[in-house]
Order: structure tokens, then sequence, then C-alpha cells
């Protein structure tokens, strides 16, 4: 391959419903637990990647500055995947915007790595399925997998012993417009998290007493989720929803991984008395303060009041399902091949 070859993708955020939280052992980057998610519109991650001759190294742009080293060394872990699948050594130029703020309290890294696998892969002219995409984004971010896919989406724990097919992709389990959903996140520091989800996920594994039960439960947790989704139950959803945020945040707690603070608990407190004013309301949290809670659409306005008013809670985000990562040229958005 000779010349410049470039390409553009957006992404969306995903949430999980039934988390991922643990790897397995080994260096595959499999999640130790299925998940279950909803990929949601409205935020997004644009990244272009340009494939040219004559560079040194491959460069990176995120958010108008020049990424950090450890930024750079998984998007370079990323590329050489793709430039040995696509047989060329061409250096790389990526630059990549969030239209949300990093510390909204939604993970770019899923948005970042489902954008910068599909521009990547396309750049170097492989014309992959988006299941491939997925299983690339999958080997940097897991929760990536998900958001090459659209709507309601699900990863499955990844092998317990090394096979010969390495590969791992999220599926789609239902359309964006499946449930009428929508997903407040209460925003409730402007900080950065205190420990990476890796880290956060490794010291679990090795020092909590609840590792264990975690892993246990959480596949009894998703695949009760995910018949609830299937089944439109809009409650069994939100319950199995929290049931599965605080049986990792309590496994993650007792090795002293604490992503909790005061204003999360006070906003966990507010989702509980709109429950008992007849909302339903359901929360779930992430590797940081932020509580994202789900209700019925027309339940937003009271919803959100209701929230903004805790204190702490520093503003209230609307996001709705959305679709899954897609290539962009000039103007013109195209769905990756067999996303929602
Ligand atoms: O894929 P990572 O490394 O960003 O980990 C995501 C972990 C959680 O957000 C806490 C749970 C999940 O399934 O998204």
């Amino acid at each position: 391959m000779t010349g410049t070859r470039t390409a553009t993708a957006i992404a969306h955020p995903n949430i999980a419903f039934a988390k991922y939280w643990g790897k397995r052992v080994g260096d595959g980057n499999f999640p130790a637990v299925p998940s279950v998610s909803v990929t949601l519109r409205g935020l997004s991650t644009q990244t272009t990647v340009a494939f040219r001759e004559g560079l040194t190294g491959d460069r990176m742009m995120l958010d108008g500055a020049v990424a950090d080293d450890a930024v750079l060394a998984r998007m370079t872990a990323m590329l050489d995947r793709v430039r040995a699948a696509a047989s060329f050594a061409l250096f790389a130029e990526v630059t990549s915007a969030n239209d949300f703020p990093t510390a909204s309290g939604l993970a770019s890294s899923a948005s970042g790595f489902a954008a910068l696998a599909l521009a990547a892969s396309r750049a170097a002219g492989l014309d992959w399925p988006a299941d491939k995409v997925s299983d690339l984004a999958r080997r940097s971010s897991a929760s990536a997998a998900r958001s090459v896919f659209g709507g309601f989406v699900e990863l499955d724990a990844g092998p317990v012993a090394p096979t010969a097919d390495d590969s791992l992709a999220a599926r789609v389990v239902a359309r964006a417009d499946h449930l009428d959903l929508a997903v407040l996140v209460c925003v409730t520091s402007e900080g950065k998290k205190s420990v990476a989800s890796t880290a956060g996920m490794r010291a679990t594994a090795e020092r909590s007493p609840y590792y264990a039960t975690w892993l246990a439960e959480a596949p009894q947790i998703a695949a009760r989720l995910k018949a609830a989704l299937v089944a439109k139950d809009f409650d069994a959803l939100g319950e199995l929803t929290e049931a599965s945020t605080f049986a990792m945040h309590a496994s993650a707690m007792a090795a002293g991984v604490l992503y909790l603070r005061g204003a999360t608990i006070d906003a966990l407190a507010a989702v509980r008395e709109l429950r008992g004013q007849g909302v339903a309301a359901y929360a779930t949290m992430d590797a940081g303060p932020h509580v994202k809670v789900l209700v019925k659409t027309g339940d937003v306005p009271r919803a959100t009041a209701h929230l903004a008013a805790v204190q702490g809670v520093l503003r209230v985000l609307d996001a709705r399902p959305g679709d899954g990562a897609h290539i962009v040229d000039g103007a013109n958005a195209t769905a990756a091949a067999s996303a929602t």
C-alpha cells in the first residue's frame, strides 16, 4: 500500500446493565463475566485515522492536545494489529475528539476504541464486518466491543482456557427502539476517576474476598437480566441492573477499591425516593462516582428535577438508546456492516 489511506468513524458510549468486572487470566483482554449494555446516542467520539508514508511513528491528537504516552501506547497496540492484518507497515496520524467532557461520567474508552477500531480497519482497506471490528475493539477495551453495535448489546465472557480461535465479539440483543428507556447521567464530580478500571479489576481479583462470589453471581444476573430485557420487563431489568452494580462495587470495595462518593450515595437515596413515589427508576454506577438512572421517557422531567436537586449532583444528562459505530464520509454517514 502506498500514499495516504484515511477513514473517519463515529462511535457512542455505552452503559452496562450487567457489568463486566474482571479479566480472564492471560493477556487476551477477555472479560471474566458476560455483560449486557445499551449504546447511547447524543454523545459521540469522532476519530480519523490516516496511514501515511514518511511518518516515523504513530501520532495522536486527543481533544486538541497531543495524547500522553499511555494513551499512545494503547492506540499503537491496536494499530499494530491492523497493520499485521493488512500486511503493511505505515504509521498513522490519528485525530480523535469527544463531544462530551471526559469527566461527564460516561466512559470515553468505549466510544474511543470503537471509533478507532472502525476507522483504522477501514483506512487500512480491511472491509471487516462489525463482529471483526468489535473483536479488534475488545482487545483494547472490552466495553468498546459493545459500542461497535447500536441498541441493546451483549458480550460473553472469554474462554476459561486458551482456544485456537481467540476472537470474541459483542452482539446485538435488541434494536434501540426495543424499550422505552432514558438513561439520566447524574454527574457528581469533574475530576478523573480515582482508579482506572483495569487497575481496579486487578486489585479486586487479587485482594477481594468476594471476587469469587462475584464471578459466580455475575453470569446468573446477566442471564436473568437479558431475559427481562427481551421480555421488556422494565422493573426486572432495573432490579437486576442494581443487583449487578451493587455486587460489582461490593467486591471491589472489599479490595479497597472505592469509586462511590458522598454525592453518589445521596443520588442513590434519591432514586429510592423516586421509587417510593411510584416512579420506575433504577441506578447503576461504573468505575467512577457518577450515578446513571434508568427511567421511562415519560418520567424524564420528574426524575431529572428530583435528581438535579440532590446536593453534589452537578448536572443531569439525558441519554437515549442509539446507533453503533459508523463510518463518516464527508457529510455522509454509513452504518457499519451489520451494526444496527
Ligand atoms: O472496558 P473498560 O476497561 O473501560 O471497563 C469497563 C468497566 C465498567 O464500565 C465498570 C463495566 C462495563 O461493563 O462497562
